[in-house]
């Protein structure tokens, strides 16, 4: 079948998503459209992914029905303004913007009837294994967010859920990446100062936070079951959870999760 896609702006998220969809076999390279002024950035994705690229936003509306804005939200208003003389009915815009609501592009583009997915995923859609939260309009049917969701499934778990939940997405799921990272670089230098290499800390490191994932998943256990079954009594591992909870660990997972939920709110409120 020879569906097309195009992505406005080729940057990390549309990078991560066109990897995925070719990999999936979901779409063909040679029928993936990118969009992006960037030279640099559109020889890097033709070389790469043998996609086609263009420094024209409206040639990409004239070619593609599904339509992936990935540009960022402060770019957003403008990106709209340029093209919405070329939005028609037949399009489903698909946008991978951090806060900006789905009133936002109708109030936009001006077009009755704008078919609108708002679209929240993370990076590690780049090797598969993305988390994804879809919200639609009510132009948008029950086949085309279908549609859309395959675009997401190729690269991870999806969820479906109305648009209020979005911004509390943006700070999990959607910026947790950058806070597993850290965790990650932390644990790593954790190590390394316990007196191991670095590259003996870090396969030692990632191995646990894999299989810590894996164990979580294929168990179903909850993590507090889980944690009991490590912590024996007077051992280094409940001596552990002591400072960590004395640092108040939970509370600032929560404290980081809500100021991201704020930021995506501000990021919405951009006119
Ligand atoms: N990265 C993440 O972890 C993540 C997670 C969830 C959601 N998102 C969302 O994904 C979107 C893209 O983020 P990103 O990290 O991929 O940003 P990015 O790497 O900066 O990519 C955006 C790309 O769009 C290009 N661009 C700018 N104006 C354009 C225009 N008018 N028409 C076409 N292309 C244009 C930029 O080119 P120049 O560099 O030349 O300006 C850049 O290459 C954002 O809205 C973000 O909220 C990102």
């Amino acid at each position: 079948m020879n569906k097309f896609i195009g992505f406005v702006g080729g940057g990390q998220m549309a990078e991560a998503l066109i990897r995925g969809v070719i990999a999936s076999g979901l779409y063909h390279s040679d029928n993936i459209l990118v969009s992006e002024p960037n030279d640099f950035r559109r020889e890097h994705l033709e070389k790469t992914y043998a996609v086609h690229t263009s420094a024209d936003n409206h040639e990409l509306f004239r070619r593609c029905r599904i339509v992936i804005l990935a540009v960022k939200p402060q770019t957003m208003k403008a990106l709209l303004e340029e093209c919405r003389e070329r939005v028609g009915e037949q399009h489903i815009l698909v946008t991978v913007a951090a806060g900006l609501p789905i009133s936002f592009y109708q109030k936009t583009v001006g077009r009755e009837g704008l078919k609108v997915i708002r679209a929240m995923p993370n990076t590690p859609a780049l090797v598969l294994e993305g988390a994804t939260a879809l919200s639609r309009n009510g132009h948008v049917s029950e086949e085309e967010l279908l549609e859309a969701e395959e675009i997401f499934l190729a690269v991870g778990e999806v969820v479906l859920l109305d648009e209020v939940h979005l911004d509390a997405v943006t700070g999990l799921s959607g910026s947790g990446p950058a806070y597993v990272f850290s965790f990650v670089e932390a644990l790593i230098d954790a190590g390394v100062k316990s007196g191991l290499t670095r590259a003996v800390s870090e396969k030692l490191t990632l191995q646990t936070v894999s299989g810590s994932v894996k164990l979580l998943k294929e168990s179903g256990e909850h993590p507090a079951a889980l944690r009991g079954k490590v912590t024996s009594p007077g051992g280094t591992a409940i001596t552990a959870l002591h400072v960590l909870e004395k640092a108040g660990f939970h509370g600032m997972i929560m404290d980081i999760v809500e100021s991201a939920v704020v930021r995506s709110r501000q990021l919405g409120q951009v006119e």
